[in-house]
């Protein structure tokens, strides 16, 4: 018998409105769990536009070790995380600046320490799926075809509401 794949349902999910001012100083760290719930606005948000993919609270929390935030104020305004995959394999995932601090370098400045921690797990490339390729380009991401990634990274896609009309570009960056 075969299953039919189950997307995850994307409900809209409202962009925090912050307490903090946007020229305020953003400091990058690692996340903690009580982070989660504004995680989970801030990805979702995006996720609902069809930006980025959706997470659960509960893959959150079993994931929280993986993330790095942007905490301006003591308000957590951006993140993004790696994620193993293989042996000489990881992905930058959850990419996310609250739209009022955008354009200031916070996103850069989140990706930028998931070379040095890919550096010490031993781990050569990074790559990503994403529909903002200039973003990563300018991190030194340069565009590859999706097929050459082995069949392990899509598991994502089984529950992704985009499935077989992907248009993410697949991108490479060596550590
Ligand atoms: C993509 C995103 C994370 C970028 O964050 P940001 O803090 O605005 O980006 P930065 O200010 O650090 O920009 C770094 C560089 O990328 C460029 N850049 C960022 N977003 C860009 C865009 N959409 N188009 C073109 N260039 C872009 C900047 O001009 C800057 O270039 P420079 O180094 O030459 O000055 C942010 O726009 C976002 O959260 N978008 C919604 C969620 C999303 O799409 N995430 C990506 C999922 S894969």
């Amino acid at each position: 018998m075969t299953t039919a794949p189950i997307a995850i349902y994307n409900p809209p999910v409202a962009l925090p409105r912050l307490k903090v001012h946007s020229d305020a100083a953003v400091a990058v760290r690692r996340a903690r769990v009580g982070d989660v719930p504004r995680l989970y606005e801030i990805i979702n948000h995006y996720a609902a536009l069809g930006d980025m993919l959706p997470k659960t609270m509960d893959q959150l929390y079993h994931r929280i070790r993986d993330f790095n935030v942007a905490d301006a104020g003591g308000e957590v305004v951006g993140c993004a995380a790696l994620k193993t995959t293989w042996q000489d394999l990881a992905e930058v995932v959850s990419v996310a600046v609250h739209p009022d601090f955008q354009g200031k370098g916070v996103g850069k400045r989140l990706v930028e320490p998931l070379f040095d921690e890919a550096r010490e797990l031993g781990i050569p490339t990074l790559f990503t799926l994403t529909l903002q390729p200039v973003f990563f380009s300018r991190l030194g991401f340069r565009e590859v075809p999706k097929f050459i990634f082995p069949h392990k990274i899509w598991q994502d896609c089984k529950t992704c509401f985009k499935q077989d009309r992907c248009d993410e570009i697949a991108m490479v960056c060596s550590v």
